[in-house]
């Protein structure tokens, strides 16, 4: 902060407390210290108001705040640059300094049983009751916003707890997503094959691929869209659009695969303008251990032997 600001916040602090000090005792100047039942003499709706002092104990506790102020403003940093003479904090309190012992206190305690099961593969991490209640804890605070405290994901988030991976449910390809996170490109196709293109190789993946019926009113030709399919969506989504985990290129064949719907007019929104599905790198946020665990809760849930417990609930 600099001196300017430092001074502005510290004089007008001290100036509201001396100003409110001041109001306090002037206004008791001069009043008797009895109740009397004589009012001021004005009436509004019918209320009349007393000339009586504010009772003492009211006032004790203007008095109280007054000194807690003093004192608190001596000991913690709340005076701009002033940094408190709290005992015990050489370079005064912060709230950083509080967070941060906090955190090595709890790396002191854990640090341990993370390394633990850091050095175990993650399928028998994943077999493991207490492993997996220490990794959905993980998954409630840093992964539920995403996709869902039931890890079934939601528009735009996939669902964790099924056979469907977009880049692959191997035990270590799950721990390399979570580790690097991931970019799912799907490019725009409007400028590429115009718009009644764009309604034809929807039509194709609608009716084709997951043998659904198009909409009675819908202007599109499903042959046309096969080979429209086969000359530029095969190259990532696979001949028989089964997908390319390799690329994060999804499944088309599946319905629950989709996460930005698969309905004839979400179809067509996703091909005509892409999709950018990111998922947030962790590496340097959560650390190889903990996310060791997250990596074996997330497997555990897609496995159909994960034990009762391990669910977030
Ligand atoms: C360069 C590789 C690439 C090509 C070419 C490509 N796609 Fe995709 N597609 C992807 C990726 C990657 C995703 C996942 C995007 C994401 O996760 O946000 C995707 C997602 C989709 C989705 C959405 C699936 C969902 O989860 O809702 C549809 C539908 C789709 N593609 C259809 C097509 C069609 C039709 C074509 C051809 C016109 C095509 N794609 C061409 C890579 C590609
Ligand atoms: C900001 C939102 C967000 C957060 C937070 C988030 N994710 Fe994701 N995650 C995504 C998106 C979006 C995708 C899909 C990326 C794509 O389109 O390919 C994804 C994909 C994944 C996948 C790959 C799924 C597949 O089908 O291959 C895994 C595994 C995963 N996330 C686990 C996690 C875990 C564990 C956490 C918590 C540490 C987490 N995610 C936090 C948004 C998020």
């Amino acid at each position: 902060m600099t001196t300017f600001w430092s001074t502005y916040i510290s004089v007008l602090t001290i100036g509201s407390l001396i100003g409110l000090t001041w109001l306090l005792l002037g206004t008791r100047k001069g009043q008797s210290s009895n109740t009397t039942d004589q009012t001021m003499g004005h009436s509004f709706d019918g209320i009349e108001e007393y000339d009586n002092p504010l009772p003492k104990w009211w006032f004790w506790l203007f008095v109280g705040t007054l000194v807690f102020s003093v004192g608190y403003l001596i000991l913690y940093p709340g005076l701009g640059n002033w940094k408190g003479i709290l005992p015990g904090y050489e370079n005064g309190w912060t709230q950083v300094d509080e967070w941060q012992k906090e955190m090595d206190k709890a790396d002191a305690k854990f640090g341990p049983i993370f390394a633990k099961y850091a050095a175990m593969p993650v399928e028998e991490v994943a077999k493991d009751p207490q492993a997996l209640k220490m990794g959905s804890r993980l998954f409630a605070s840093n992964c539920a916003v995403c996709h869902g405290s039931d890890a079934k994901g939601s528009y735009g988030f996939p669902n964790l707890t099924d056979k469907d991976w977009r880049w692959g449910g191997e035990p270590e390809t799950i721990k390399a997503t979570i580790m690097n996170g991931r970019h799912g490109v799907m490019p725009g196709w409007s400028t590429v094959i115009g718009e009644q293109g764009v309604a034809d190789v929807a039509a194709f993946v609608l009716t084709n691929l997951d043998g659904r019926k198009l909409p009675e009113d819908a202007k599109a030709d499903p042959v046309k869209g096969k080979e429209i399919f086969a000359s530029n969506c095969v190259a990532c989504h696979g001949p028989e659009g089964k997908g390319t985990p390799a690329m994060g290129a999804p499944n088309l064949t599946h319905p629950q695969a989709f996460i930005y719907g698969s309905s004839f007019a979400q179809l067509q929104q996703t091909i005509r303008y892409g999709r950018q599905g990111q998922m947030p790198a962790q590496a340097d946020i959560q650390g190889n251990d903990k996310v060791h665990l997250l990596a074996a809760y997330v497997y555990s849930l897609s496995q159909e032997a994960a034990p009762e417990s391990a669910s977030v609930k």
